[in-house]
């Protein structure tokens, strides 16, 4: 140490300072650096591996450590398994450029915790231009990294409830754009049931936290008010992400009113069957929807408002196929939902009209 302290340090001045306090300006210095709650440290740079040669309270603080345990070592030593090899070697291609180093790292206090620390590393030259000590400053930004992770998953959520709240509304506009009766009050009747038919499946997915349904769950509640004994359920258990959950509720919704209305639940012996199974590449979902009971058509059978917002829920917010058939034994419906598609949150329906 006695051989540095003949060298003239290449210090910085105040950005301001009173003649008052210039007179001081070493001791204060002193006082600010060990008061501060900024943790500081300083290292030697002309003895080999950069040992600490100052240290303040904060530091000490910080890390947890005792003033004889960090004196003449390295910093590495509060590095552990987890810190960031890419950070550690851009601290040491700074060092050894002689500039200044800004870095977040993580490292480890002496009790073996974690934190975050925004490392400011800033080297200290001599008149002649050599580097004598390198400065640094250590910010815990831990809990700072914590409430940006926080607020990251919050903006997400918020966005994932926006897309399904545009979904939901873009359903609902649909339904009442699109019903359709010359009497007010069964106007109001058939939204009314079409809403309550997604409140359901929406009430579903909040129970299960807005993760995927079974396929079975979500034909069941919808059709199960309608066919009682009648229908029959079959498939493997196919679990459908949230958002497709909502347009599917209503699909079965309409099927099982049109089914109790004009079709195999309208008539005493009817009865449905509805199957499932994956697509051809075992994935995606194929869907069997099979009325037994009325065999051909009523002849009064128009493409009504269920029809519409079937094709539309198949069509545009699953992106899938849908088929309809009139065989011997009544209505047959073939639903196609891919697997892999673009995201449907926003997918309009008006073409459905
Ligand atoms: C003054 C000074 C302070 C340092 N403070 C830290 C620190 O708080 N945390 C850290 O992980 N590394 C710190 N380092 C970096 C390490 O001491 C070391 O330079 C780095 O690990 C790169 O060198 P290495 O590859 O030989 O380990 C500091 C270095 C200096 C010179």
């Amino acid at each position: 140490m006695t051989s540095h302290s003949t060298r003239k340090l290449h210090g910085d001045l105040p950005s301001a300072s009173s003649k008052v306090a210039s007179a001081d300006r070493k001791e204060l210095a002193a006082i600010a650096f060990e008061r501060t709650r900024m943790p500081m440290v300083v290292a030697d740079a002309r003895t080999p591996d950069l040992p600490i040669v100052l240290a303040n309270k904060s530091f000490l603080e910080l890390t947890g450590y005792a003033a004889e345990e960090v004196l003449g070592r390295n910093c590495r030593f509060l590095q552990g398994p987890a810190t960031s090899p890419t950070a550690v070697a851009e601290i040491r291609a700074g060092i050894a450029d002689e500039r200044e180093v800004d870095v977040e790292i993580l490292n480890y206090k002496k009790s073996g915790e974690q934190f975050w620390n925004r490392l400011h590393l800033s080297p200290v030259h001599g008149d002649d231009g050599q580097i004598l000590y390198v400065f640094g400053s250590q910010i815990d930004i831990t809990e700072y990294r914590r409430i940006e992770a926080l607020e990251a998953s919050e903006h997400r959520l918020l966005r994932e409830v926006d897309h399904r709240a545009k979904n939901v509304l873009a359903i609902v506009d649909s339904i009442v754009r699109l019903s359709n009766a010359e009497d007010p009050a069964l106007y109001a009747a058939s939204i009314q049931h079409r809403v309550h038919a997604l409140a359901r499946a929406h009430s579903l997915l909040a129970e299960r936290r807005w993760t995927s349904i079974s396929v079975e769950e979500i034909i069941r509640q919808q059709v199960a008010p309608f066919a009682a004994a009648r229908a029959s359920f079959s498939g493997p258990d196919i679990r459908l992400p949230a958002p497709d959950v909502q347009p599917l509720a209503l699909v079965f919704h309409e099927l099982a009113v049109n089914a109790a209305r004009h079709g195999a639940l309208a008539v005493a012996r009817g009865t449905l069957s509805i199957s499932w199974k994956p697509g051809p590449l075992g994935t995606g979902l194929n869907i069997r929807w099979q009325e037994v009971g009325t065999g051909i058509p009523p002849k009064s059978a128009k493409r009504g408002f269920g029809t519409v917002i079937v094709g539309a829920m198949v069509e545009k917010q699953l992106q899938g196929r849908i088929e309809r058939n009139w065989g011997n034994e009544g209505l047959l419906v073939n639903i196609k939902i891919p697997a892999d598609r673009s995201p449907s949150y926003d997918a309009p329906l008006d073409h459905a009209k």
